[in-house]
């Protein structure tokens, strides 16, 4: 199918669905035409991303959409997040579009096939796809999972051997508790707890963290601390926003979830360069990715010069196609 094709399709279909649909279009890479994004590697950790773009978090979660994804040009792409057992998320419907908003509120919960399930999925990719994009795990932990790290340390030990980097996804707001993590003491216990399993695991690879925009100067701080101390390699900032800006038009926005598109742009952003001017005034540097709400090359380049050296996107893609990224 036609990138314009599938454009025009995909608004007919109520939006969990139109994701569906995507995801089963790009679980077919002969069907996807390819796209070339312009050449700008950057080298982090040691890997070379052939580009600053990057699909978020979310929308493969199950890592079946790979090889299609790469035919698009992206530099990296991140899958999940991924529970170690199967669940079904919450129920239905619980994906809203707010065109009107450029925005998207979701509470899917953590809907995950599973780890062993994701796993197969991601180890049936050809060598041909897999050195031609970076590749993201982004783990999380089941819903009814009391001690956290348990399930933190399951995602490390079963994707530490096939994933580029691991992201440690403690900012879904549609998990409960999960958002506490952030907190010092609970994150400072976690962080340690995975620091030292991926120690005892060959390869290591980079260990990187996922926050949410819902956090003042203080917690970040504080977060900034246990980051520093537990030497994670790099933030992922950010996720969605339990914020609603009195501007919202759509009726949805008044729907339980994660915002997320154009009205987190902002927010997104200002966590992002206080993040970026924290570690400075520390005298350290540590590698960000910029989220949230980018839809055009300019948004791009507030990311990087807020501090981020690589950019994710997500919401910008499922209203407006993957098309736009080409001028990006
Ligand atoms: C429908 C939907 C599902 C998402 N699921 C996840 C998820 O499972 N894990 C995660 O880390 N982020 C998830 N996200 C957040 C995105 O990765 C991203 O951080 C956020 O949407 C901001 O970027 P955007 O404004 O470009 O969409 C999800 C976002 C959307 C819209």
């Amino acid at each position: 199918m036609s990138p314009s094709l599938w454009t025009a399709a995909r608004s007919l279909l109520p939006p969990e669905a139109a994701h569906r649909a995507a995801i089963a279009w790009l679980s077919h890479p002969a069907l996807v035409p390819p796209q070339t994004l312009k050449d700008d590697p950057i080298t982090l950790w040691g890997i070379t991303f052939k580009n600053r773009i990057g699909m978020a978090a979310g929308f493969d979660k199950n890592g079946e959409a790979v090889a299609g994804l790469a035919r698009l040009g992206f530099g990296h792409i991140e899958v999940g997040t991924i529970t170690p057992l199967p669940q079904p998320g919450n129920a239905r419907p619980r994906v809203f579009r707010l065109p009107e908003d450029q925005a998207i509120i979701n509470r899917y919960g953590f809907n995950s096939a599973g780890a062993e399930a994701a796993y197969r999925n991601l180890s049936a990719l050809s060598p041909d796809v897999r050195r031609s994009v970076v590749l993201g795990v982004n783990i999380g932990k089941n819903k009814d999972t009391q001690d956290a790290a348990v399930d933190y340390r399951h995602g490390l030990k079963r994707f530490h051997d096939i994933a580029d980097y691991i992201t440690i996804n403690i900012s879904s707001p549609n998990t409960p508790n999960l958002r506490d993590l952030q907190r010092a003491e609970p994150l400072r216990r976690l962080l340690s707890e995975c620091r030292e399993t991926l120690a005892g695991l060959s390869p290591s690879p980079p260990l990187l963290l996922k926050i949410a925009p819902d956090l003042d100067a203080l917690a970040l701080n504080d977060l900034l601390d246990q980051v520093i101390a537990t030497r994670i390699d790099g933030l992922i900032i950010s996720n969605t926003t339990l914020a609603r800006p009195q501007t919202l038009k759509n009726p949805h926005a008044k729907e339980t979830g994660g915002l997320s598109g154009k009205p987190l742009m902002g927010p997104s952003t200002d966590i992002l360069k206080q993040a970026s001017e924290n570690l400075k005034e520390r005298g350290l540097t540590l590698p960000l990715i910029g989220v949230g709400g980018i839809g055009s090359a300019e948004d791009v380049q507030a990311k990087i010069g807020a501090g981020a050296c690589l950019i994710q996107a997500y919401t910008a893609f499922a209203l407006g196609g993957f098309g736009i990224m080409r001028s990006w």
